[in-house]
Formats: C-alpha cells, structure tokens, sequence
C-alpha cells in the first residue's frame, strides 16, 4: 500500500500588501524584488492566526477528499510559528474540527515542514499505525520577520495549506529528505523572551536572520540533486515527470533548478507572485492551487520539494 495525497485546502489571510506598498515604508522597490524574487505581492495577517488559517484550510482539504473529522486519526502540522509554544497548532486544528481520535503534533523541519510531515504520515501509514492522516503546513511569518530589514521581510508571507493523506493502491512512489545542521546559522530565528533571574545575560528574542546568498547556493545545488535522487528511486527519469511543485522561496531559484534538470519551465508551477515565500505553507498552497485549477489527473507524476532553515530538505514523488 501507498500514502497518496486524497484531497488540498488552503487558507490566505485577506490583506493583500504590494511591492508598492512596502516601497512606502522602507527602502525597496517592486523592480528590486519582483526582479531579484518574482514576488510581487504577499499576504500578511491581521487578525487571522496560524491555528485559525490551518482549520479553514483542514477544512477545505477534508471537503475536497470527502472525509470527515472522525475518519482522521493523525494530525501533523510542519511550523515554526505556532500560536503557541504548547499547545501545538495541530491540538488546536484537532480541537477545532473534531477529530475526536486523532494523534495531533507539530514538526519543526521551517520551509521543509510540510515535506517531514508528509514523510512521517508516510511511516505510519506504511506500518498501518494509522489509515487517514491530515497534514499541513501553517505560518504567520509576518510575526518573526525584522520590518527594519529590508533583505528578509519584503520576502516572506503568511498561510496555510493542507493535504488529506489515506493508505490506497498508489500515491508515493518515493522519498528523499536530509537535514545539515552543520549550516543551521545561515537562516537563524533565536529563541524567545526569557526572564530567568538566576541567568545573568537570558537569551532574548531576535527576528528572522538569513544570509540570503548561502541558502540561494545551498538551494540550487540540493534541491537538483535530492529530485534526481527521488526520481531514480522512483524508477522514473525527469522527463516522466509532470509538474514539480517546489518551495517558493526565489523564482530564480525554480529557473535554476529547472535549467540543471534540464526540465521545461513551464512544468514548475509557482505563487511566488502572489504569496512571496511562506516557509511550510509554501508547498501545499501551490499544490492547492494546482489541484483546483484541475492540473492534476490519475496517473501523473508529480514531484513535491521543500528546503530552508536547519538546513533541511525533502523531495517526493507521487503518483496522482
Ligand atoms: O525559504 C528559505 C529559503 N530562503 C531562500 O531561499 C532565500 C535565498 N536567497 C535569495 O533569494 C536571495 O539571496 C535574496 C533575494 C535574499 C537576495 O538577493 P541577492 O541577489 O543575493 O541580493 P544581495 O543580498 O546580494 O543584495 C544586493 C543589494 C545589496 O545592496 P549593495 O550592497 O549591493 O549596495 C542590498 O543591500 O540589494 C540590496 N537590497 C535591497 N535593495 C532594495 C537588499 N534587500 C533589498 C530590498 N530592496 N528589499
């Protein structure tokens, strides 16, 4: 038996901000960031929350599979931006849709969240643990950004996407996933307020930091090497591929890894113009997207890729 993808949702929160807008704010132009990213507009919170947008988007995905809450006994939420430090986002999604008997937790694996969670749903599955598993990937990145940054807050966005995933006769045909904390500090959120008062300097909070240049090389050189890895394992080749839905973090890095797949454009579909990158969410909000366009027919191959902060990363290939 194969975990296989039975359903998508996804959630936006409703303020559209442009280039334009940021413009007026900070020293940034829509020619600097569509030109070096593709972004041009993203979506940040107001008053929406990452448990709130992961249940409209839960919900969404259960209607699109025809599941109901009762039938889903595992919950896992990829995130670095919970809510809450406890509970988990997942609890809160389990607790909001009433999954009565679902095992809820989050994973911390930042842009590769939704892809850890995918292959952990994997595990279970595969062991017969559990049948029907709901997995998301859930941000409010607006929240860890430094606004008085210009090289990290014009690039990221919030949202939230999910997948119902269910035991069936095909689904994912393989997987590659690694992690490389060797290289953690090149994209860094340090830790949270502490008011500990027998620790003479506690470690306070500060904003997303990233060397942008190191995760663009991590990325182009990976990403490449981790779709070839799946795709062989998979006993496909590139070209039997349909479309490869990737982690939107820089529309140059899409093109890049394109040209070193040596695969059209064209097959990599994007919303990096309209959501910049939303770390976990990113990948299942284009898959979404995808699927409701009705891109997507039995039998294709798709391959999902995910990398970012940890460094993580993790590719796969399904069958549709
Ligand atoms: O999801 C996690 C994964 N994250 C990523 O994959 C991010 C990967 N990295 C990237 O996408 C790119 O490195 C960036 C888009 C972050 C930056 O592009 P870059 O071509 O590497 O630009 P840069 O950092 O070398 O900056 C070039 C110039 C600098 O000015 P000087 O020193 O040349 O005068 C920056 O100060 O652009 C300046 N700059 C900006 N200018 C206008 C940086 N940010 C901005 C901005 N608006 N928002």
């Amino acid at each position: 038996m194969r975990t296989r993808i039975i359903g998508t949702g996804s959630c936006l929160p409703e303020m559209v901000v442009t280039n334009d807008d940021l413009s007026k704010i900070m020293d940034t132009s829509d020619e600097w960031i569509s030109s070096r990213t593709g972004i041009r507009e993203r979506r940040l919170v107001k008053e929406e929350t990452t448990a709130a947008m992961s249940v409209t988007a839960a919900e969404r995905a259960m209607k699109n599979a025809g599941v109901s809450p009762q039938e889903i006994d595992l919950i896992i939420v990829g995130t670095i931006t919970g809510d809450y430090v406890t509970p988990s986002t997942a609890c809160e999604v389990q607790a909001a849709i009433g999954a009565d008997k679902a095992v809820a937790f989050d994973v911390n694996a930042a842009c590769s969240g939704f892809m850890f969670a995918l292959h952990i749903a994997d595990a279970y599955l595969k062991t017969g643990i559990y049948r029907t598993a709901l997995i998301l990937g859930a941000e409010t990145l607006s929240k860890i950004m430094d606004w008085n940054d210009r090289s990290t807050c014009v690039l990221f966005g919030d949202g939230a996407g999910a997948a119902v995933v269910r035991s069936d006769e095909t689904g994912l045909l393989a997987y590659d996933q690694g992690s490389d904390g060797t290289r953690g500090k090149v994209l860094t959120c340090q830790n949270r307020k502490n008011n500990n008062p027998f620790v003479k300097n506690p470690i306070a909070f500060s904003y997303t930091q990233m060397d942008g240049q190191e995760v663009y090389k991590f990325a182009v050189t990976t990403v490449p090497a981790s779709i070839r890895k799946v795709v062989e394992a998979a006993g496909l080749t590139i070209e039997d591929i349909d479309y490869f839905a990737l982690h939107q973090a820089n529309i140059r890095i899409i093109q890049s890894v394109a040209k070193r797949l040596k695969a059209p454009e064209e097959k990599f579909p994007t919303s990096l113009d309209h959501c910049g990158n939303i770390s976990a969410a990113s990948v299942p909000i284009l898959l979404d997207e995808i699927n409701r366009k009705g891109l997507l027919k039995p039998g294709m191959k798709i391959v999902l890729s995910g990398f970012g902060g940890g460094l993580t990363w993790g590719s796969a290939v399904l069958e549709w």
